[in-house]
């Protein structure tokens, strides 16, 4: 078993995901190094709160230490390649956060939702994958893809049983919708490479893709996708300002609905949904219609414990669920969210893979599959018309 040794690249909220998830991970000996931020005061925070043992600013420094064999990348996607890249050629494996990359516009280049035509947001990103995928030919290290759907325990289940029986899958729906994101970055496509589709709908989308790949290894099949077919919009711009009080959404160039439509080789469909102006709290969930069996997966909410309640006493500290202002009256509770929505699982299964030197269930294909779904995505949408993918 090869030693474990990690250094992070960015501590903001998704460092504390994996933090967590580090947390739980027992059987495999690894350490955590080096915790690297631009914000040294948020870097030592994340070094306190899960043991990294030094903390910089200085993201060659850290890939100069010959200890480290992971580099773990959290940092905004403009930066998932280029660090990615770099790190490869210093001889680190990768763990790297979704979306693997997006367009994000050249220097200057502002308003790049309105301006930009797909067809070269597209071009540009197959270019920038391919040039990731040549990297890691060379290299031969491992890209491991923190795409928690995948490890998502009835995301899992529901593989097992597609291996299990070999059934055909028919047609898949996934959704993530919320009530849209409070960060400001979220509404401008130089920041996140997109809207709704790409924040939210990635991770329903690529649970989706990974499971269709289960299929196909089971049934010994060679299955791929043949072509999109997309509808985005911004449903919000209808609103006043008063109508807009519940929505966080704040969608400048970007959309806040999109539901995307993959033909797969085999003429069998995959839907995702996603939407940044659902009410009622964050809705994650794929389903599985197959020729021998129906399957919902419930990631959230689950149905584990109803909750119910007059008044928040005492409840300052207690999570109950994502994006809902309340605790009040019924609700579902988030119980064991970081093990249910596949977080805990997503970094043992790396840690693993670098262990005992195996690949990822989570790796460098869906990574690219995905992105290259949301941005043939975005030029059926804009063009009105079918994407054949190669
Ligand atoms: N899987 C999930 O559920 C999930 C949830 C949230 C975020 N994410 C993903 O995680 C990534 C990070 O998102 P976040 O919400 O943590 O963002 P964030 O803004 O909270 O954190 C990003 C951090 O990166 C740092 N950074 C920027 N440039 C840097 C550089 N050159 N060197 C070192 N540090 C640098 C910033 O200072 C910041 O602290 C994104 O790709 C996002 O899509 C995934």
């Amino acid at each position: 078993m090869k030693p474990v040794i990690i250094g992070t690249a960015g501590a903001g909220y998704a460092a504390r995901l994996h933090g967590n998830g580090y947390k739980a991970v027992t059987g495999i000996p690894f350490r955590l190094k080096t915790i690297c931020d631009l914000n040294t005061e948020l870097a030592e925070g994340v070094r306190r709160d899960f043991g990294y043992e030094s903390v910089t600013s200085d993201y060659d420094s850290m890939l100069a230490d010959p200890e480290i064999n992971v580099i773990d990348i959290v940092t905004p996607p403009f930066l998932h390649v280029p660090m990615a890249v770099k790190a490869l050629r210093a001889g680190k494996n990768v763990i790297c956060e979704k979306p693997l990359t997006g367009y994000f516009g050249r220097k200057g280049e502002e308003d790049i939702g309105h301006t930009t035509p797909r067809s070269a947001m597209y071009e540009s990103v197959m270019a920038a994958m391919n040039e990731l995928r040549d990297v890691l030919r060379e290299t031969g290290k491992r890209f491991m893809y923190a795409e928690n759907f995948v490890y998502a325990t009835p995301v899992q289940k529901a593989a097992e049983i597609i291996r299990a029986k070999r059934s055909k899958i028919l047609f898949m729906k996934g959704e993530e919708s919320l009530k849209g994101s409070s960060s400001p970055v979220a509404g401008k496509w130089n920041r996140t490479g997109g809207g709704t589709l790409i924040r939210t709908g990635t991770h329903p989308l690529s649970g989706m893709l990974w499971l269709k790949h289960q299929e196909a290894k089971a049934r010994g099949e060679d299955i791929g996708i043949a072509s999109v077919v997309a509808d985005t919009g911004t449903t919000t711009a209808s609103l006043t300002d008063y109508e807009h009080r519940h929505i966080s959404a704040r969608p400048e160039d970007v959309e806040d609905y999109a539901a995307v439509t993959v033909t797969f080789t085999d003429g069998t469909k995959c839907l995702t949904i996603a939407s940044d102006t659902v009410l009622g709290g964050t809705k994650n969930y794929i389903e599985v219609y197959a020729n021998d069996t129906a399957l919902t997966c419930n990631i959230t909410p689950t149905d584990i414990l109803s909750t119910y309640f007059l008044d928040e006493d005492g409840l300052d500290d207690v999570y109950i669920a994502e994006m809902l202002p309340s605790k009040l009256g019924w609700n579902k509770a988030f119980v064991s969210d970081e093990v249910i929505r596949g977080y805990s699982g997503e970094l043992r299964d790396f840690l693993e893979a670098v262990a005992y030197d195996r690949e990822a269930e989570s790796g460098f294909d869906i990574a690219y599959e995905t992105v290259q779904v949301i941005y043939a995505a975005y030029v059926s949408a804009s063009e009105g018309r079918r994407v054949d993918v190669k």
